[in-house]
Parts: structure tokens; C-alpha cells; sequence
């Protein structure tokens, strides 16, 4: 196996003082070595709870619950805070959608870049700083020699987000972690950052696993996508597969959803509802509430996992006798 992360049967949920909330429910997938995976998910679908779990960053009161992470075949996932901050940003690295959240206003670009390089490898305070002089110059900040001294509030958004990338990328790490990090940035600069992304992945041999709501991103980019649906996967495979033959319900839902160029782009069918809440999931399969193809056994029993070219979990594909009047799926 090929492996750079594996998630198994990855369960999360808060602890409250009354009770408990499960969040994440049964996940799994596998990002290979230098291989890009998408995550794609209505808002509150769990897509940035399961980046920040791989990086151990779950926020206060979460917590993992079952499953594993297993990073190049070591589990992270019940490793200690000490043991985690020596693998983030040496062995997994993070960039998050706000880069001013990730970046400290008190101090320089060039000191972040260089404390970085300097928490996990024996370099000279001189060294350090020539090595992220060079990583801020292939990230595209233009005079980097001159940018290492200025503060974040002293760059636009953009240069603040290679910045995050220059400080995420300085030790090398296989695997990045990219949770929208360009959703709030200018529609221009965004696809400049994709690109930076996917370039410095293919330089770095480094894997990505991506979080967008950009499906046309998702299927320029990744070779593997998850479904994420109420904090389940609904459907996962290989890209090309997934685009030309969704299998569920919300997954072609989505797909219907992208605007596309030769089309009336002015009324795109949407998918009815919203996400059901932590605290009211349905029985059985969560997206029952929303789905124009839901049976009886929907509602009861949570569906199967059928493999069949690529993974799909709802009972329309089960071999099972359960369709009753046997709903045509073609025309979702
Ligand atoms: N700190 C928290 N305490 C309790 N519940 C939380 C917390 N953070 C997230 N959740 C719940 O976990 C679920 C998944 O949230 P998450 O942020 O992972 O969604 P998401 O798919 O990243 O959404 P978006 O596209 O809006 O970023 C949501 O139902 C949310 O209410
Ligand atoms: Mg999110």
C-alpha cells in the first residue's frame, strides 16, 4: 500500500454538559502518496472537523470517539498535543481559509516563516532566515528580502495567504491540509493560489487533502473525492469516476447544482432543505429527508456500503429486495 493517511471508521462528537453530540460519524478514506483528495459537503457536512482531527486541532469539547488516523502507518489519532506538534507542520501542515487567524499581527512574515524551520530542524538563526527568504520567494512574494521584515497588516490578502503557505510548506511536509483556502480571497487571486497550490504540490511530491465547495476545482484537481453528507460519507472514488457516474442521490445533486458554461445559467436546480442538525438526525440514512428517491427502508435502517466500481452508501444500490416499487435512480 501506497498510503500516505488512512482514516478509519473515524467517529467524533462534543461533550456537553448535558450529554453528548455525535458529529462525525464512521468515516473512511485513504489519501496516497503525492495524490490530491477533495472533500466536498453542504456547510456543516463535518468537512472541517475531519481536516482539524488529522492535524489534532479538534476545538474544546470534541473529541475523538473511534477510528483511527494513521499517518505513513503510524496512528496520530490518540497521539499526545507534544506528539502532535512535532509531526504539524514537519509532516502535516495546514492552511486555513483566514490566513490572519493562522498568522501572529505582533510579529514579522520572516520571523513566522523562520520559527517554523527553526521548532523542528537544527538551523542557524542565519540559515533559517536564507531558507525562508527562498521558500517566500517561490511562493511569488516579490522582494522577499524585503518582505521578511514587514508585519501581516502590512500585506494584501493574498500575499498573506502565500505567506501561510511559505510557513506551511518550509519543512516539507507530505501531506498539506486545505481547508477553502481561498474562499476569502478576491475571485482573481483565487485560481493564483490554486495554481501555486498545485504547482508546489507536484515540486514538493506532497499529498493534498482539499476542502472546497468548488466542484469545477474538485474535478480539475483531485484524483479522489468524498461525499460528505451530515457528517457521514455518502459516496467516495476516483474522480473521473464520480463525475461521469455519481451513484447517490446527493452527490448528482450536487453535480446538477454546477453552473455550467453553455447552459441558461439562471435557474439551477438546488437540492430541496438543508442539513439536518446534530441533535435531529433522522434514522437510518441522513439525507432521507431530502431525497427525491427515498424508500421505506431509508428511514429505518442506515444503508449499506456498496462497492461497485466505487463506494456509495445508500440502499438504492443494495442487492437487497427493499426497493418496493423500484424507483428508476437514472433520473435523479
Ligand atoms: N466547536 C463545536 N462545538 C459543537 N459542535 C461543533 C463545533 N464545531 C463544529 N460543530 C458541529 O459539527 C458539524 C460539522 O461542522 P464543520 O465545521 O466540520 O462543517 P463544514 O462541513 O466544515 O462546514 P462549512 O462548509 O460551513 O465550513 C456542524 O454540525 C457543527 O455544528
Ligand atoms: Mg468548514
Amino acid at each position: 500500500m501506497n498510503d500516505i493517511l488512512s482514516v478509519n471508521h473515524l467517529s467524533i462528537g462534543f461533550d456537553h454538559s448535558y450529554g453528548h453530540t455525535s458529529v462525525i460519524d464512521d468515516i473512511s478514506f485513504n489519501i496516497e502518496k503525492g495524490q490530491t483528495l477533495c472533500i466536498v459537503g453542504e456547510s456543516g457536512c463535518g468537512k472541517s472537523l475531519t481536516s482539524l482531527a488529522v492535524m489534532g486541532l479538534l476545538p474544546s469539547g470534541g473529541r475523538i470517539h473511534d477510528g483511527q488516523i494513521v499517518y505513513k502507518g503510524q496512528d496520530i489519532s490518540r497521539k499526545s498535543q507534544k506528539e502532535l506538534s512535532e509531526i504539524r507542520g514537519k509532516e502535516i501542515s495546514m492552511i486555513f481559509q483566514e490566513p490572519m487567524t493562522a498568522l501572529n499581527p505582533l510579529h514579522s512574515i520572516g520571523y513566522q516563516v523562520s520559527e517554523v524551520l527553526r521548532v523542528h530542524q537544527k538551523v542557524s538563526k542565519h540559515e533559517a532566515k536564507e531558507k525562508a527568504i527562498e521558500m517566500l520567494r517561490l511562493v511569488g512574494i516579490p522582494s522577499p528580502e524585503k518582505r521578511f521584515a514587514q508585519y501581516p497588516h502590512e500585506l494584501s490578502g493574498g500575499m498573506r495567504q502565500r505567506v501561510m503557505i511559505a510557513m506551511a510548506l518550509i519543512c516539507h511536509p507530505g501531506l498539506l491540509v486545505a481547508d477553502e483556502p481561498t474562499t476569502a480571497l478576491d475571485v482573481t487571486i483565487q485560481a493564483q493560489i490554486l495554481e501555486l497550490i498545485q504547482n508546489l504540490k507536484s515540486q514538493f511530491d506532497m499529498a493534498l487533502l482539499l476542502i472546497t465547495h468548488d466542484l469545477g476545482v474538485v474535478s480539475e484537481t483531485a484524483d479522489k473525492v468524498v461525499v460528505m453528507y451530515a457528517g457521514q460519507v455518502v459516496e467516495y472514488g476516483d474522480t473521473k469516476e464520480l463525475f461521469t457516474e455519481p451513484k447517490h442521490p446527493y452527490t448528482k445533486g450536487l453535480i446538477n447544482s454546477i453552473p455550467k458554461m453553455d447552459e441558461d445559467t439562471e435557474v439551477l436546480p438546488t437540492i430541496k432543505g438543508s442539513v439536518p442538525s446534530p441533535d435531529e438526525m433522522p434514522m437510518g440514512c441522513r439525507f432521507v429527508t431530502r431525497c427525491p428517491f427515498a424508500m421505506e427502508i431509508c428511514s429505518k435502517i442506515k444503508p449499506p456500503k456498496i462497492t461497485d466500481g466505487h463506494e456509495v452508501h445508500c440502499w438504492l444500490y443494495s442487492s437487497e429486495d427493499v426497493k418496493g416499487e423500484n424507483p428508476s435512480v437514472d433520473k435523479v
